[in-house]
């Protein structure tokens, strides 16, 4: 049975990933701060543990990684997120900012870090990291959003950086854009719902081979620019 990660389990694409993984049958650690107020998460079955688990404190990580000792971990989904607002540069709010980077950007490097072993000892070897194409250098032509697009351009790099320390050992990672999807971060007006943006996720991660480590995908299956 392949076994996946996923932060930011309680809601939104972290549980939307939780349902679909376990629906076909795989073991799930679904992760998130506060396991006990999420009863979607609670109903879903024996093959879905959760765990308590904020991804900025480097002690949770740490301990969370031990707890699951020699176990081989298939996927790492680092897909918990934070929003910055739209900010203008006068307005700009640079607290927030640094708990953006924390949980977009440093958080998925120390979860990668940490579960690395049990990453190479599995058959799948994969990090997922859910960028967005707001973290898109090239693709950036209407500005703002400097808290966010700044984290996950910065993600973007460390997926790079991942798929160059992990080739060797055979691991793959990538960065994924879900599309604009109606949760809490994208708002009821976004175009498509979580299911459609994980089960099109899905079908990308279920494929990817050695040769596409390393790249920056939509949901629509086609590269993003850097
Ligand atoms: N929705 C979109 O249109 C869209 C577009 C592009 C990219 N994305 C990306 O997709 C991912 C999922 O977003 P979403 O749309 O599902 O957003 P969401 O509904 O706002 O969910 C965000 C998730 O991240 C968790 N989280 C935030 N800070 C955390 C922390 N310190 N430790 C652990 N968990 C934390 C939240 O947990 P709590 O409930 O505890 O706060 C929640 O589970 C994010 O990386 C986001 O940037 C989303």
């Amino acid at each position: 049975m392949p076994s996946v990660l996923v932060t930011g389990a309680n809601r939104g694409l972290g549980l939307a990933f939780v349902e679909s993984y376990a629906a076909d049958g795989w073991r799930v650690h679904a992760c998130c701060r506060h396991p006990e107020k999420c009863r979607p998460l609670q109903q879903l079955g024996p093959d879905v543990l959760t765990h308590r688990l904020d991804v900025t404190d480097g002690l949770q990580v740490e301990a969370l990684a031990r707890s699951l000792g020699e176990e081989p971990l298939d996927l790492l989904i680092n897909n918990a997120g934070l929003g910055g607002g739209t900010e203008a540069l006068e307005e700009l709010d640079f607290d927030r900012w640094q708990r953006v980077l924390a949980v977009n950007t440093l958080a998925p490097a120390r979860l990668a870090g940490a579960f690395r072993p049990a990453l190479l000892a599995s058959e799948k070897r994969t990090i997922a990291n859910i960028s967005s194409q707001l973290g898109s250098l090239g693709d950036n032509e209407s500005g703002g959003h400097y808290a966010y697009r700044s984290s996950k351009a910065a993600l973007n790099m460390v997926t790079r950086n991942l798929a160059v320390d992990l080739k060797p050992a055979g691991g793959i990672a990538v960065a994924l854009h879900p599309g604009w999807v109606r949760t809490d971060m994208g708002g009821p007006q976004a175009s498509i719902s979580p299911q459609e943006s994980v089960a099109a996720l899905r079908r990308i991660l279920d494929g990817l081979t050695l040769e596409q480590s390393g790249r920056f995908y939509s949901w629509r299956g086609h590269e993003l620019p850097w």
